[in-house]
């Protein structure tokens, strides 16, 4: 339980950063002694030394961190001594592990749990892999199947099939190094796909199924959360820079005046896929070259994800919830609405606001309250809203909605 001596104890800043591939956020919260959260600061840079989810120039990269936590310092007065990292679905990857453990008859204890999800044997440690989140998905018990939490119960085989996401060890290494550079301990590091969940989603959303299509400079993320947990991600190769490329390639423009244009006249329909495009490009008719060549992106974006969800467990369709800077396009959510025959909705951060409340910042407030389930112990890692008390899991969300 938490009580107010430990909140004494434990230093009450959460910091969270996001490493995106064009931008790095930056939020500061502090819980205060009556347990309610206070936004203290929030910064956004431009990211540089990143490259398709690569480390491209450590230095530029490092510029941009460093950047990033010294505007949060100086807005909120605060020395950041440590911080909860986000880190880009580029350099991750997931596993299904299907493990099992011995009982022999006794009963399901808290540890039998951990030996059940320690899953070093199923990691190659000399692959450059490290493991970032261990989410088991659903438990069996001898013949009884979909057993959410098997504690408190006896038999005498125990499974579970857990989703394993890791991520690369030499791109964690390098960024570990940048932190420390700045004195700054890495507390906790997160997977894009799930820290956007955290922010995005309430727990009843993850419980029925949720897809969310975060749309971002460099790739388009889906993740899909059923039962309470990160059952599936996938990462797709189009981003919304990817989009503006292709134009100032077509069209030859500089891609500073092909992103002005994407942004000013670009909107995604059945029918901008038509529009004539042998016309000389003049400022009037940019609106009819523009949009082709964002549809064909689009529709091939559209369909791979189409085959993709198609595979899974129909439930997680049944929200589809829009973030990231490119699902600011006009007319997409409407467009894969229609496609999917679902509702699509863009989706603000409900849970948190901030002067830099906006649909690109998802991530990073996921940190912000991953760092809270931290600080309460409910560390996500391991065991996670499956076995979030409920009533602990109701007064984080009571925090979120009431404060701000
Ligand atoms: N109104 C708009 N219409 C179309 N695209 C937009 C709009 N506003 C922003 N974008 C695009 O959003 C992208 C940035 O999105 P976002 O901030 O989510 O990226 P990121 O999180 O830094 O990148 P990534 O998710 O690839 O790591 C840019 O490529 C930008 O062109
Ligand atoms: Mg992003």
């Amino acid at each position: 339980m938490f009580t107010k001596a430990k909140l004494r104890i434990q230093d009450p800043t959460i910091v969270g950063v996001e490493l995106g591939g064009s931008k790095i956020t930056a939020h500061v919260y502090r819980i205060q002694d009556d347990g309610n959260l206070k936004h203290m600061a929030s910064a956004c840079v431009q990211s540089k030394g990143l490259n398709r989810h690569t480390i491209a120039r450590i230095e530029w990269l490092e510029e941009s961190i460093l950047n990033v936590l010294h505007t949060v310092e100086q807005q909120s007065k605060i020395t950041i001594k440590d911080a909860y990292i986000v880190v880009p679905s580029g350099i991750l990857n997931s596993k299904m592990i299907d493990n099992s453990l011995d009982l022999g008859g006794r009963v399901v204890t808290d540890e039998s749990l951990r030996k059940l999800h320690d899953i070093s044997s199923f990691i190659n440690q000399k692959k450059d892999e490290e493991v970032l989140h261990v989410l088991p998905l659903r438990y069996s018990l001898d013949d009884l199947d979909n057993i959410t939490d098997p504690r408190k119960m006896i038999g005498r085989k125990l499974n579970a099939l857990i989703h394993v996401i890791t991520a690369s060890k030499s791109f964690l290494n390098n960024v570990r190094q940048i932190f420390s550079h700045a004195d700054v301990r890495i507390k906790g590091i997160i997977a894009n796909p799930y820290a956007t969940g955290l922010a995005l989603l309430d727990e009843e959303s993850m419980q029925l199924g949720s897809t969310i299509i975060d749309m971002g400079a460099e790739s388009t993320t889906i993740s899909c959360f059923l039962d309470g947990v990160l059952m599936f991600f996938k990462q797709f190769p189009t981003g919304s820079h990817q989009i503006t490329k292709h134009i100032a390639r077509k069209l030859n423009l500089s891609v500073e005046a092909a992103e002005r244009a994407k942004i000013q006249y670009g909107f995604v329909s059945a029918d901008a896929a038509l529009l004539a495009v042998n016309q000389p490009v003049v400022d009037g008719n940019l609106q009819r070259h523009i949009s082709p060549i964002i549809m064909s992106d689009i529709e091939e974006l559209t369909i791979s994800m189409f085959d993709v969800l198609n595979q899974l467990d129909p439930k997680v369709w049944d929200r589809i919830i829009v973030t990231g800077g490119g699902c600011q396009m006009n007319g997409l959510s409407e467009f894969w609405s229609r496609g999917f025959r679902k509702s699509v909705r863009a989706e603000k951060n409900y849970q948190l606001s901030s002067p830099l409340h906006d649909l690109t910042l998802a991530a990073s407030f996921g940190a912000i309250k991953y760092g809270l389930t931290d600080y309460y112990n409910l560390n996500t890692r391991h065991i996670i809203q499956p076995f979030l008390k409920r009533t602990i899991w109701q007064k984080i969300q009571h925090w979120f909605n009431e404060d701000f």
